[in-house]
């Protein structure tokens, strides 16, 4: 049987409660990309020119979980919102 894998990265939670529903639904495994220093409110303005989600596309961000050992799935879901018309910098690092 294939095996699947949802994993996501959420600031504010519209992709994470996709990313449940969609982990349901399919019933498979679910996994949070997440940064070692969490996202505070300040930290996604994005009106603010130099707030940290506005800085960091040029750093790498640091995840905090255990790298995935892709061999284990056939399928992997990668849920993200949308910043600055492309993936959020943890997303690269994720990869
Ligand atoms: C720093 C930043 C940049 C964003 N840039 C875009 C954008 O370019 N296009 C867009 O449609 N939404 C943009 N958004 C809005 C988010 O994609 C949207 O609020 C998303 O639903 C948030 O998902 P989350 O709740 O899972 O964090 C941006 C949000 C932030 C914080």
């Amino acid at each position: 049987m294939s095996k699947t894998i949802v994993t996501y990265f959420s600031a504010t939670g519209t992709t994470r409660r996709v990313a449940e529903k969609l982990a349901q639904e399919k019933q498979t495994d679910i996994l949070e990309i997440k940064p070692v220093i969490p996202y505070t409110n300040e930290d996604i303005n994005w009106q603010d020119h130099e707030s940290r989600a506005n800085v960091e596309g040029r750093d790498q961000v640091e995840v905090a979980m255990e790298p995935l050992d892709i061999r284990d799935y056939d399928d992997i879901y990668v849920g993200f919102p949308i910043w600055w018309y492309t993936a959020p910098r943890i997303i690269f690092s994720f990869f």
